[in-house]
């Protein structure tokens, strides 16, 4: 299958698409990842990526839809893909539409996670991440580490990211309704767009998810 996951920040994107790409068998494809992990390798566009992203604003589109096209044609998303992250404006949802038409491909849904505003803003808050492996994400209250700033998984440290803070939360947030929301109405007009309730436990809400998928594509 061929998905794109799509809603605010904080909504539990990376959570679920780590459970939906292992159930899926399919590689999960985070543009936020391929960042961060520019980033901590301090290469040139790791140092491009940051100064947008410590800002809550877009990456510009030509070096992120070349990112993201080079990932996508790696030999492991050759039968499908679960995007997180992208596209996240209608000139990016185009792009993807004329790459995967020029493959003889198709998307075949549209995941739209759907969270009150005020439950984001607590999740980002208490959002902490591994430093060896951005998959191993917890939350201070919500999935609290055995031990303080340690990773259950592997005994990384855990951190909080740079644009967390609450002034870029509240960047981050207006940007997804001025730049990211629009390409929800993009693809509903494609007939793709499944919605569900992304509140509750992170498994009720994966259970939720699989059960929109099966009646797609
Ligand atoms: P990106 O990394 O994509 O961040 P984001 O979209 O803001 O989403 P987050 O990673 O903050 O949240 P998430 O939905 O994955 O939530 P998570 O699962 O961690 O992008 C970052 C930046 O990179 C952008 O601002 C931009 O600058 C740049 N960028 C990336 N892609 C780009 C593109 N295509 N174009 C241009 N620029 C781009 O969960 C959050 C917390 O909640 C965690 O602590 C988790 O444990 C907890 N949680 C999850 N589910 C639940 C639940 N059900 N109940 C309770 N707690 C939960
Ligand atoms: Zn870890």
């Amino acid at each position: 299958m061929r998905i794109v996951l799509v809603g605010p920040p904080g909504a539990g994107k990376g959570t679920q698409a780590a459970f939906l790409a292992s159930n899926l068998s399919i590689p999960h494809i985070s543009t936020g990842d391929l960042f961060r992990a520019n980033i901590s390798r301090q290469t040139d566009l790791g140092k491009l990526a940051k100064s947008y992203m410590d800002a809550g604003n877009l990456v510009p589109d030509e070096v992120t839809i070349g990112m993201a096209k080079d990932r996508m044609e790696q030999p492991d998303a050759e039968n499908g893909f679960l995007l997180d992250g992208f596209p996240r404006n209608v000139s990016q949802a185009e792009s993807l539409d004329e790459m995967l038409q020029h493959e003889g491909m198709k998307l075949d849904a549209v995941l739209d996670l759907e969270v009150p505003e005020e439950e984001v803003v607590k999740r980002i808050a208490g959002r902490r991440i591994c430093r060896n492996d951005s998959a191993h994400v917890f939350h201070v209250s919500y999935k609290a580490p055995k031990q303080d700033g340690v990773c259950d998984v592997c005994g990384g440290e855990l951190y909080q990211r740079d644009d967390d803070s609450e002034e870029t939360v509240r960047k981050r947030l207006e940007v997804y309704h001025t730049q990211t929301e629009p390409i929800i109405d993009y693809y509903k007009a494609q007939g793709l767009v499944v919605t569900i309730s992304a509140l509750g436990k992170v498994e009720d809400v994966t259970g939720r998810a699989m059960e929109a998928l099966q009646h797609e594509g």
